[in-house]
């Protein structure tokens, strides 16, 4: 193994750079490589420019940074890119000239730090001999295969110091508090945060929940003497019989983009007499420094990654089992997205403190 090149592509995660740091440092130490970085996730492979070399100074300091250093981008699927022709707006099949961008790099491998839909497009990209290695990233915490992906600690301590903050208002004011928190289909931020965090009701999707039901658990706080209450609610998050909330439709390029359920949660409950406010922590959950536990497993995910590489297991993606770390398929990985269990431990943990996930008669 003599060349390798490494990408962040989709949302961004506090970790990207630790993850960047162990394979530079790993690949020069250990295998004596050239490295290369591409901008942009894989339109770096499209634009003049858009391959940089990455030497040990590159990589110096960037450990407790967050973001990536090498830039990402949630709309770069080389299958369907969306391109201006004679006016008007095409999705066209760019692999090709990233495969050929490639041959001429001389690369011997690839390794992709993404979540969901940027590993798909590496095991697609794989069927056509494009030697990639996955490095699962994602705050929400979604990838099967892994027990955990480089990101979600770092997101989970926001939610949570969130949380306690809200809880001092709250109680000042005797108000509900509405915090709506990441996590697309999977519910383990809102689920996580509101245990460590304390909260009341926890709205996740992976659990249909009933207006009336909050609204009981808020009612039956107040008739106790607890005048306050704290729910925290997955943006995925949706009532029996209806459907999740989008801030934003979906197209071939973008995925939709969910919000909005916090708020139609506080308007129903302060309907129904309890003063409430929304929080929307949005990307705050996303930025700044990664927890230690997040560089400890990029750094660890990082290394391996250019290990596995330079035994040629390509078509895989690295993860953490039984706090080792392994590797598996892609395809292994990818047909199972994590969700939260509804009947398993944490769930069962979180209703016998009393918290509330909206699903009681
Ligand atoms: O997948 C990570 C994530 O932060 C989700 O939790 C969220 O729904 C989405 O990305 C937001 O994406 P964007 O940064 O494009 O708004």
């Amino acid at each position: 193994m003599k060349r390798v090149a490494v990408l962040t592509g989709g949302g961004d995660a506090p970790g990207l750079n630790a993850v960047i740091r162990a394979v530079v440092k790993t690949a020069i130490n250990v295998y004596d490589c050239e490295v290369f970085g591409v901008l942009d996730g894989y339109d770096g492979f499209l634009k003049k420019d858009g391959i940089v070399p990455l030497d040990l100074r590159a990589v110096r300091g960037i450990l407790p940074r967050g973001g990536t250093i090498l830039g990402s981008a949630n709309r770069g699927n080389p299958f369907a890119r969306k391109v201006k022709r004679k006016g008007k707006e095409v999705t066209i099949d760019v692999s090709d000239e990233i495969i050929k961008s490639i041959k001429k790099l001389k690369l011997d491998a690839l390794l992709v730090l993404g979540g969901d839909g940027t590993l798909h497009i590496a095991h697609e990209l794989c069927q056509k001999d494009v030697p990639i290695i996955g490095v699962p990233k994602t705050i929400d915490n979604d990838i099967g295969g892994t027990e955990v992906t480089f990101g979600f600690d770092t997101a989970l301590n926001i939610a949570t110091e969130a949380i306690d903050r809200l809880h001092t208002t709250a109680e000042s004011h005797h108000r509900v508090m509405v915090l709506e928190l990441m996590g697309r289909d999977a519910g383990f931020i809102a689920l996580h945060a509101g245990v460590s965090g304390g909260a009341d009701v926890i709205l996740i999707p992976e659990i249909p929940f009933k207006f009336e039901a909050v609204t009981a658990k808020v009612r039956r706080r107040v008739e106790r003497g607890s005048l306050f209450s704290i729910l925290a609610v997955s943006e995925g998050a949706q009532p029996v019989g209806g459907g999740q909330i989008f801030s934003r439709k979906g197209d071939e390029i973008y995925v939709p983009r969910l919000g909005g359920i916090g708020q139609a949660v506080a308007e129903y409950v302060e309907r129904e007499g309890f003063e409430s406010r929304v929080t929307v922590l949005g990307h705050l959950q996303r930025g700044g420094t990664p927890s230690a536990f997040d560089r400890w497993l990029a750094t660890r995910y990082g290394a391996a990654a250019v290990r596995l590489a330079a035994s040629g297991g390509f078509d895989r993606m690295v993860a953490l089992r039984g706090g080792e770390i392994t590797d598996l398929s892609f395809e292994e990985a990818l047909s199972h997205p994590k969700r939260v269990d509804a009947h398993g431990e944490a769930v069962l943990t979180a209703r016998g403190l009393g918290i509330s996930f909206g699903d009681e008669d």
